[in-house]
């Protein structure tokens, strides 16, 4: 067994240092360098140590290219326009603008089919969990921002459209990455005690 002053605690040490010095950075503040195909695929290798029960990988992501983006920014609107008959053009070009921050942007959807009807949505929602801090943490390892980003449009029928999601299909958030414009302080963390009790 692994016990103090063993590598495993310096290893610990530096994965607890990572998640500590880990904070969400809004897609607004993200800007160039994103990350290159290499490392873009190092945060997809990530997403797939996620615990998965029964390995159904009940999750999936789509990556939104340069070239989607406009296309994302309709569907943003649409989604403004389907929801608040009152927004004005000015408020559809916003929502347009917001489809085309931080460098490297995908979608992360939940898959709750049927197929494997044994694991339940609720465990399906923690492996794809589990997928994105992986994410974030390679992310933040590499040295960049990143963020989790859902908002109503995320549910709209001009997203779902745009980006093939099915029946017993979930999209949950998108998560952004890139190099940060202005970083903010650090949020104070609940102590454990805060959170824990004993059976
Ligand atoms: C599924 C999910 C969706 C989120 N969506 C948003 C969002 O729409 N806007 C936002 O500002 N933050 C969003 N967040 C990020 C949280 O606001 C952020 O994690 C929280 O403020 C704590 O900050 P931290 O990540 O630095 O600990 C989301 C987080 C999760 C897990």
């Amino acid at each position: 067994m692994r016990n103090s002053g063993s590598p495993g605690t310096a290893a610990a040490h530096a994965c607890l240092d990572l998640m500590r010095s880990r904070r969400q950075t809004s897609p607004k503040r993200l800007i160039d360098p994103g990350p290159s195909a290499e490392q873009i695929h190092a945060l997809f290798e990530a997403a797939a140590q996620a615990p998965d029960h029964g390995r159904i990988r009940p999750w999936r992501f789509v990556h939104v290219s340069e070239v989607a983006r406009p296309a994302l920014g309709e569907a943003f609107a649409s989604a403004l326009r389907e929801r608040d008959p009152l927004a004005t053009p000015a408020h559809w070009q916003d929502a347009r603008d917001k489809a085309l921050r931080s460098p490297f942007l995908a979608l992360a959807i939940a898959r709750l089919d049927d197929a494997h009807s044994g694991i339940p949505a609720a465990e399906r929602y923690v492996s794809l969990g589990c997928a994105l801090q992986n994410m974030l943490l390679v992310a933040h390892a590499l040295g960049y921002g990143a963020g989790l980003v859902s908002g109503r449009a995320v549910h709209s029928g001009a997203l779902r459209d745009l980006f093939g999601i099915e029946a017993g299909e979930l999209a949950v958030c998108f998560i952004a990455v890139g190099t940060v414009r202005q970083d903010k302080p650090a949020r104070a963390r609940p102590a454990p005690r805060e959170f824990v009790s004993i059976l």
